[in-house]
């Protein structure tokens, strides 16, 4: 057995990821690769509730995503991907948690309320039965797979905490049978959209794709927002509030940082010219996630047997879960 504590987080598979998550949670993620046991979810059922008239679109960023971990140095020797759907034991056990908690309980979760509420076009005036109980399911991906260490972002931790709560509810009336997870934060940084927006998203159209191309990439960075006081390119411009000076931070060596800032501060460096040079940048950074990414694109069955061999791991765990849920719950008939 080993001793590592075992790390599992997840996402929905909606879109590619970008340089938002990968400064948010993927290098977090690669990091942990070598002193935790760690399993990533793509959580397709998870992404089903919101977009479950949308199968295809959940279908295929399933392999985008993946390709998207595989290209930031996730290693599947070290780290088992698995496909959320492929482990019925999970829709089994949400069945389970489902009675431990309350319509009201769900219905308070923070995250799920400003969900809710940004979602009002999907839903309308009442959400679905799926949705609301999306935490249950949740906390079904957690415990199936015993994880005891959930690293996530801010937004999800009421999720976690909701994940907790069920768990002691189930081991004080069953017995202590479940691991009670904990949350960790991975979004040190949160990365701002190009447009300066707080958020980087796709439904902003302000983000850039680990797997864009050269040319989406310049085109992108050439219409980042800057100092918008800074009319002709002889103005002195502000690069505290400027777009292009925050990715610059991220993305150039100090000493370009210095000197593109007090240049421009000085009006002697052009917007255009300070915009090549970051797209330069980005270019570069990004080029050996790039390389990596062409090679699982052009090799999809590499990329199919990598979630296959995984999803069997991750399944086995679930079994072992579900057999002593069910005995501790009574349900172990015929045994
Ligand atoms: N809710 C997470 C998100 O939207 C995805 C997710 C599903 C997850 N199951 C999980 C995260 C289990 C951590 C653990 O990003």
């Amino acid at each position: 057995m080993s001793e590592k504590k075992r790390m599992i987080t997840g996402d929905r598979p909606t879109g590619r990821l970008h340089i938002g998550h990968y400064f948010g949670s993927l290098q977090n993620r690669v990091k942990m690769q070598d002193d935790y046991d760690c399993y990533i979810l793509v959580a397709d059922v998870q992404a089903l509730t919101d977009n479950f008239e949308n199968p295809e679109k959940v279908r295929k960023n399933v392999r985008e995503v993946v390709m998207d971990y595989l290209s930031v140095g996730i290693d599947p020797k070290k780290t088992t991907i698995y496909i959320q759907s492929m482990i019925p034991e999970v829709a089994e056990l949400t069945v389970f948690y489902s009675n431990l908690v309350t319509i009201a309980r769900l219905e308070r979760n923070p995250t799920v309320k400003t969900e809710i509420a940004q979602k009002k076009e999907i839903f309308g005036e009442s959400v679905t039965y799926g949705f609301l109980g999306y935490p249950v399911s949740q906390a079904a991906d957690i415990t199936a797979l015993e994880g005891s260490i959930v690293p996530v972002g801010e937004d999800q931790l009421p999720l976690i905490e909701q994940t907790r709560e069920i768990v002691r509810k189930f081991n004080s009336i069953y017995g202590e049978i479940l691991i009670e997870p904990e949350a960790v934060l991975s979004n040190t940084k949160r990365i701002k959209g190009l447009d300066g927006n707080e958020k980087m998203g796709k439904s902003l159209g302000n983000a850039i794709y680990l797997s864009d191309s050269e040319e989406e990439i310049t085109k992108k960075v050439m219409s980042a927002v800057t100092d918008p006081g800074r009319i002709k390119k002889d103005d002195p411009g502000n690069p505290n509030i400027c777009m292009v000076s925050y990715y610059h931070n991220l993305f150039s060596t100090k000493e370009e940082v210095e000197a593109v800032c007090n240049e421009c501060k000085a009006g002697t460096r052009g917007c255009v010219a300070c915009k090549k040079q970051l797209a330069k940048n980005i270019i570069d950074y990004l080029a050996p996630i790039r390389e990596k990414r062409k090679y699982y694109e052009e090799r999809p069955e590499l990329v199919d047997k990598i979630l296959e061999e995984g999803t069997k791991k991750a399944r086995q765990t679930a079994k072992e879960t579900m057999k002593k849920v069910k005995k501790v719950m009574k349900l172990d008939y015929f045994e």
